[in-house]
């Protein structure tokens, strides 16, 4: 079938990864119409615009969302913090309806990472609650009296939805074994609401096993036994967190893929690399494209693109060539799925 699919190449490193991405997933056989979209810290600095309604109701009419990076270089000042975030990729997690973060992570080779510890494993992040709202405030700002707060919203339904879908993605996998990280001792609210919910959902999946670990200990799990984990489903903030150290610990932020869906279908879904703008590797053929193919895969796998995402999933189980530029990158996958 064919896709008409928005690209974001974006900030710093951003457009090239796509072009990568795309260029394996044609490889590979997939039919895109692809219309790019110039959203991010460049688009910002030249027009002021971070993401204007009709951009975001044009987006709504696509397939799907691949999205390269978004951010300014470091030490930029034009941007202020929490502009891109908040107006661009929060706004879109939050305007279609991006509920689940789906983040894989996989050593192919574990002589080369941190641990030297495989890691097979993805992690179910809630995507559109939490500490990400933005709710909360500041009072008599600039004062010695000043008041910040920074509440996190948890719903029923938004904690069971991201909770069955792990389980559901759970049940799939050979281990079928699922993790709630939560930080219950002390986020006894909202702690609770995500306990309960586990506990009665896990009862309608008695193939699989569960078990729940506070955030802290998972941090040391994760890089002293990794093994411990197949599925973790966890909130928004702790999921930001422990994918990076996921990504780590696994191959490397450049490996680390993933996949903001909207399981309901309402929308598009967006697929996107874990990974920053990298504005230092510009045009020096150091980016690695690995996680925007990735990303691109599991979007082809989310619209049902089964036989040529697991042809990509499947080329993509061993390492680039090391010292590969990042087109030679591209290249080498797109020639391991053209046939
Ligand atoms: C991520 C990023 C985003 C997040 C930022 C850029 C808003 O860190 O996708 O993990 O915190 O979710
Ligand atoms: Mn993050």
């Amino acid at each position: 079938m064919k896709y008409r699919i928005a690209v974001v190449g974006g900030d710093g490193i951003g457009p090239e990864v796509t072009r990568e991405a795309l260029k394996v997933a044609r490889s590979a056989g997939a039919v895109l119409e692809t219309q790019e979209f110039e959203l991010g810290a460049a688009h910002y600095e030249h027009t002021g615009e971070v993401l204007g309604d009709e951009t975001l109701a044009e987006l709504m009419s696509f397939d799907a969302i691949l999205l390269g990076a978004i951010g300014p270089a470091i030490g930029s000042t034009t941007v202020p913090s929490g502009i891109l975030e908040r107006g661009l990729l929060l706004r879109l997690r939050f305007a279609l309806d991006l509920y689940i973060n789906q983040r894989p992570f996989l050593t192919l080779d574990p002589s080369v990472t941190i641990t030297h510890k495989p890691v097979d494993m993805v992690v179910i992040r809630e995507n559109t609650e939490g500490a990400y709202t933005g709710e909360g405030g500041l009072l008599r700002k600039g004062t010695a009296y000043e008041v910040a707060t920074q509440g996190s919203v948890n719903t029923r339904n938004g904690v069971e939805r991201a909770i069955r879908f792990a389980f559901d993605l759970a049940q799939t996998r050979e281990r079928k074994l699922l993790t709630l990280v939560h930080k219950t001792n002390v986020l006894t609210y909202s702690g609770d609401l995500w306990y309960r919910t586990f506990l009665e959902v896990a009862a309608e999946y008695p193939a699989v096993t569960t078990s729940y670990n506070h955030v802290d200990a998972a941090c040391i799990y994760l890089v002293e036994a990794p093994e411990r984990y197949d599925v973790v489903v966890t909130d928004n903030l702790f999921g930001d967190i422990l994918t990076d150290l996921a990504a780590a610990v696994s191959q490397g932020i450049g490996y680390a893929a993933s996949a903001n869906i909207n399981p309901a279908r309402t929308g598009p879904s967006l697929f996107e690399p874990v990974h920053g703008a990298a504005h230092d590797r510009v045009g020096t053929g150091q980016a690695n494209p690995y996680a925007a193919i990735r990303s691109a895969a599991m979007m082809l796998a989310f619209l049902g693109e089964t036989a040529i995402a697991t042809k990509i999933e499947h080329a993509l189980t061993v390492l680039p060539p090391s010292g590969a530029t990042t087109a030679e990158i591209g290249d080498f996958y797109g020639e391991r799925v053209a046939h």
